[in-house]
């Protein structure tokens, strides 16, 4: 293989599509895949003609296919309550390097208890949840956390308007809402079960101030966190105004251009005996934020900076740089305490 190549499943959702459009405006070897082999073609045709390998989630043959024509696999499709088993898998089992847009608990429980040998004993580097939420939260407490001892609690709190839901994201929500069992980090422990929602308050800095929040939500910040940062409790927390916006859940048709249109703030809370750090991002479009944080993994993991096995985003990449190489690609504004920068 003359250059590194880049697999996108799911192409031809949102994120799918704003992947690719990006990978190409790099000048990077893609390849379009996705069940839908008519959708598929059409959007090679938009992006000057980029090869397709059409597979489907039940052709493990076909999934191995497109895995082992590329050097990276950028999973888009989801829920991944079904996806993400059968594409990770052909992953590993062709020796691909893996970047997923997972926000559920238990895709990514299953994958770092699943796969991390088999990834290890192949060489390759997978890295999870690397989207806007659970991947924001997850780089933030890396980077607001380090040099601090004796943490008691990591809040990480979004703040978030204008989300006009996909249908993949619409179907992720419902079934993540609807999950009696969700997995939560309390006591220096992880547990699975039925969690009550509390009203809470977040006191993010002005402009926004003290804001109603959901609390728990079910994020995969709860699994990926006590691996990098020691410490008795992790939350995720989302604006409950997010969800009351009439247009949250009504909106699966609206174009490209409305969806940009997203506000979002999240900030993370490292709590110690005395006092902690905190550290926050501020920006617009979130699906942007979500392509190009996997597009800069997947560029990193081709250029050869990954480790085998699986990891967190902050596991994969120091946190801190990490979050300043999105800043540069003016994705948000970042504010971290000075020593997480290095
Ligand atoms: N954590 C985050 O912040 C974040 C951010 C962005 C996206 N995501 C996740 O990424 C996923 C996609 O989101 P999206 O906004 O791009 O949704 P979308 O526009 O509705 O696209 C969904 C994509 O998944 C594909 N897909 C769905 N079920 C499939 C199946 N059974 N087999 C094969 N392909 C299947 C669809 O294929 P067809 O086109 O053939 O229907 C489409 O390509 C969702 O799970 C979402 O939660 C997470």
């Amino acid at each position: 293989m003359s250059s590194p190549h880049i697999a996108v499943y799911g192409a031809t959702g949102h994120t799918g599509r704003l992947v690719a459009a990006e990978l190409r405006a790099r000048g990077k070897d893609v390849i379009l895949s996705g069940r839908d082999a008519g959708a598929l073609k059409a959007l090679s045709e938009e992006l000057g003609g980029a090869p397709v390998h059409q597979a489907t989630l039940d052709d493990p043959a076909a999934l191995r296919e497109l895995a082992g024509q590329a050097n990276v696999l950028i999973h888009c499709a989801g829920p991944f309550t079904h996806t993400g088993e059968p594409v990770a898998t052909a992953a590993v089992e062709a020796g691909c390097h893996y970047v997923d847009h997972a926000l559920e608990q238990h895709h990514t429980k299953w994958i770092f208890d699943t796969l991390q040998e088999p990834a290890r004993r192949k060489g390759i580097t997978m890295v999870t949840a690397m989207s806007f939420y659970g991947g924001t939260g997850d780089l933030l407490a890396g980077a607001v956390a380090e040099g601090l001892t004796g943490i008691d609690r990591v809040i990480t709190a979004y703040a978030v308007s204008g989300w006009r839901l996909t249908t993949g994201a619409k179907q992720t929500a419902e079934l993540l809402f609807a999950d009696t069992r969700r997995i939560t980090y309390t006591d220096g422990e992880q547990h699975v079960g039925y969690v009550e929602p509390r009203n809470a308050v977040f006191p993010f800095p002005p402009p926004l101030g003290p804001r109603t929040m959901i609390a728990p939500v079910p994020f995969s910040e709860v699994v990926t966190v006590p691996r990098h940062v020691r410490t008795r409790h992790v939350e995720a927390q989302l604006t409950a105004h997010t969800f009351e916006e009439e247009q949250a859940f009504t909106s699966e048709h609206v174009d490209a251009a409305t969806r940009a249109g997203s506000r979002f703030t999240v900030a993370t809370q490292v709590i110690t005996a005395d006092g902690g750090s905190a550290g926050q991002v501020s920006g617009h479009d979130l699906w942007r934020l979500s392509a190009l944080a996997s597009v800069e993994a997947a560029v990193r993991l081709a250029g050869g900076h990954g480790r085998p096995g699986v990891y967190s985003p902050a596991e994969a990449f120091a946190p801190g740089p990490f979050l300043r190489d999105l800043e540069r690609l003016g994705l948000f504004t970042l504010t971290l305490p000075g020593k997480a920068e290095s």
